[in-house]
């Protein structure tokens, strides 16, 4: 694996990259994105040969400001401009007709456009200089985790990305939520950092969540998943199965919940555990590095328990389950 790749705050650097056809990883509020100029052909390709992902898996349109819309949208409607209103810059992608100047490359030949504003003010500074669009997967190979520090896209991507423009940590920690609006029944194509409750106060309407029809194009049930097998489990049997496992020669790490009640004897089994935070809020920020860091530890299975409740834990609840591969109740995706 090549480290070989310049990782600096440097945004002159990483304007020019983009201008001349480049590749670069770009700060957001939700996870590390690979960033190239979306109206040069090339460089969308590049992005796509750099994930390993296959040509019919549409990316998302970065915009600067919400008054780009226009520009990359066939017809906005008024629910498009309130939530953009409420929650851009944020981790919200809007689905829309595309605009005709939208390259097919991108959306892989379909008729819709993914759009967002992100919350970060370099890359907003970056996309505002160069003046259009960027697209940005989030910056791994296809199917693995996303990245939230620019340590991580360094050790995944290497010199083959042409720059890495450090943001620092990512805040919210998980993908930006997905939101179909082409019909007048908005409708959930991914949970993610921005709760659906907070969508439908704003529209005064309920989400749909989406159907094995109509889900995001491109999307299988293994996503965002670590190098070690995941096992989703009540919490009340982590304890006896990571110890069982352990016995079996297996290297066991746990994403423990609060209050874990053989917490300490699984330390003693010398089980690679890791707390997982009570809020939502901060859990989510930490998933990725949490499940990074017992991969790290060379754990080859991992438990985890689905946390109850709505908001912020339906995407953790999405995510988990992709991590093990089970796929979604609401949104498949493997990007
Ligand atoms: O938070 C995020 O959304 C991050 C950061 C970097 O912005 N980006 C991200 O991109 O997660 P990516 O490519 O890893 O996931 C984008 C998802 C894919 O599942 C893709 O299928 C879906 O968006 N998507 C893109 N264009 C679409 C379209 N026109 N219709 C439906 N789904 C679309
Ligand atoms: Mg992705």
């Amino acid at each position: 694996m090549s480290v070989d790749v310049d990782i600096d705050i440097d945004i002159d650097h990483a304007l020019a990259v983009l201008a001349r056809g480049g590749v670069v990883a770009i700060p957001t509020e939700t996870v590390y994105g690979l960033a190239a100029d979306a109206m040069n052909q090339a460089a969308i390709r590049r992005v796509f040969a750099i994930k390993q992902r296959p040509a019919d898996h549409p990316l998302i349109v970065h915009l600067a400001t919400a008054d780009w819309l226009e520009d990359w949208a066939a017809a906005v409607p008024p629910a498009a401009l309130r939530l953009a209103d409420a929650f851009w810059p944020g981790p919200l992608t809007l689905v829309l007709p595309r605009h005709r100047q939208v390259l097919p490359a991108i959306t892989g030949g379909q008729d819709s456009v993914a759009l967002r504003v992100p919350d970060h003010p370099l890359t907003l500074a970056l996309i505002r200089r160069l003046g259009r669009g960027v697209v940005a997967p989030s910056a791994n190979r296809f199917t693995r985790l996303s990245p939230t520090h620019a340590t991580h896209v360094r050790e995944e991507l290497g010199a083959a990305v042409d720059f890495i423009l450090d943001g620092g940590p990512c805040r919210r920690g998980i993908e930006s939520t997905i939101l179909d609006l082409r019909s007048g029944a908005p409708r959930m194509l991914r949970p993610g950092a921005l709760a659906v409750e907070d969508i439908e106060a704003v529209l005064r309407q309920p989400v749909a969540a989406a159907n094995e029809t109509l889900r995001a194009p491109g999307q299988h049930a293994l996503h965002y998943s670590p190098q070690a097998t995941v096992f989703i489990v009540a919490p009340g049997d982590m304890g006896s199965l990571a110890l069982k496992l352990t016995r079996e020669g297996r290297r066991v790490g746990v994403l423990a919940p609060p209050d874990l009640p053989e917490e300490d004897a699984l330390r003693q089994a010398k089980i690679a555990l890791v707390c997982v935070p009570a809020a939502p809020e901060q859990y989510a920020a930490s998933l990725y590095q949490l499940l990074r860091s017992l991969d790290q530890q060379g754990c080859d299975v991992i438990l985890a328990s689905l946390p109850s409740g709505p908001g912020l834990c339906t995407a953790l609840r999405d995510r988990l389950l992709r991590a093990a591969g089970q796929g979604s109740l609401d949104a498949p995706d493997r990007t």
